[in-house]
């Protein structure tokens, strides 16, 4: 049929001269004479009203696969001129470098829990981790801190208002101790843990003071355990995480939970045991609380204190963060400034 013939000339006619469109004009002019009112295919559209009914099915199949050729390669065209128009336009420079996504890292008191846990590990330690919500039992009493005991006093409680389903008050862990008797009530020595983990304070905020913070726990118990072992163990741990040179002193300490006590300082960074306002003139900061745990605790533990024997720590970790960096105020951490996170 003659139609048919002049639509399929008329459809590889008008590929043929897409194909050497060079620019957004010439495509409209090509849709104009491709697709437009005046166009072959239109009216051989047009002309279908007076052909047979059965002539009009054929012609009219054909001209609207045509009509879709020649629109879907339009559409195409027009496409690819778009994205070249934007590529050419004065407002995207593609010589310039990409935008770098920026990548998160870890925050620099996770590096340092885990940096003080590699440094235990390596001594035979192995990771516990209690819960942040405790009873005063496990906090306070199993601890030997009677209920009207000053150190209640030192560690001011955040008191949750619902009870455990046993009727028991419950709280925010004041410091990593729980964990002490709670593990030694499931497992006999020898033991050697330590417990990294949040606490919580009912504090005032300011440059030293946050109402949660990070500590680490340390507990060991065992045959012929002794402050010898307590005191290599924690040199070991200072001059690893601050370096060979630097001196730790001992002195004694109170804490109900271990008899004797101590307090472990390490001379100061910033003036090296010379006297400055950081140290308060002493040459000395402190940074740990230790001691051989009370036979009291062994026995609220389950342990035979007349057998075993064990010494226990307990380690801010972001003073400890402070002083290896020399920052002065504890609320860096965590006002979340990527200018001052991204720096370690
Ligand atoms: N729990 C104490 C505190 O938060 C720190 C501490 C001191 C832990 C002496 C110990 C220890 O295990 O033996 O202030």
């Amino acid at each position: 049929m003659e139609q048919i013939q002049q639509l399929k000339t008329f459809e590889s006619t008008s590929l043929a001269s897409l194909v050497k469109v060079q620019n957004e004009r010439e495509l409209e002019e090509w849709r104009v004479v491709a697709l437009g009112k005046k166009s072959l295919l239109t009216s051989v559209m047009k002309s279908l009203a007076d052909l047979t009914p059965d002539q009009k099915k054929e012609v009219g199949e054909a001209a609207n696969n045509t009509k879709n050729v020649l629109n879907e390669a339009f559409s195409r065209a027009s496409a690819n001129f778009t994205v070249t128009a934007v590529l050419n336009s004065d407002s995207l420079d593609i010589t310039l470098p990409g935008r770098t996504p920026s990548l998160g890292k870890k925050h620099i008191i996770s590096n340092i829990i885990e940096e003080c846990c590699e440094i235990f590990r390596d001594m035979g330690f192995t990771i516990a981790e209690g819960n942040e919500v405790e009873t005063p039992y496990y906090n306070f009493d199993a601890l030997n801190i009677a209920p009207d005991h000053p150190a209640r006093d030192t560690m001011d409680t955040f008191w949750l208002e619902d009870k455990d389903k046993n009727g028991r008050t419950r709280l925010l862990r004041t410091h990593t101790s729980p964990m002490q008797v709670r593990f030694m009530e499931k497992n006999q020595p020898p033991i050697r843990i330590i417990v990294p983990g949040k606490v919580y304070r009912y504090e005032a905020t300011d440059a030293t003071h946050l109402s949660m913070f990070h500590q680490i726990e340390g507990l060991a118990v065992g045959e012929n355990i002794t402050m010898a072992d307590l005191k290599g163990v924690l040199i070991n741990f200072l001059k690893r995480l601050f370096g060979e040179d630097r001196k730790t002193r001992f002195r004694v300490d109170y804490f109900p939970f271990v008899e004797p006590g101590a307090e472990i300082a390490i001379d100061c960074s910033a003036c090296r045991g010379k006297g400055c306002s950081i140290c308060k003139g002493t040459g000395w900061v402190e940074v740990l609380g230790a001691g051989m745990v009370h036979p009291q605790v062994l026995t609220n533990g389950g342990i035979d204190n007349k057998k075993f024997s064990g010494f226990a720590f307990g380690v801010g970790i972001e003073r400890i963060a402070m002083l290896r960096y020399g920052i002065e105020d504890i609320r860096n951490f965590y006002n979340n400034d990527l200018r001052f996170l991204g720096q370690f």
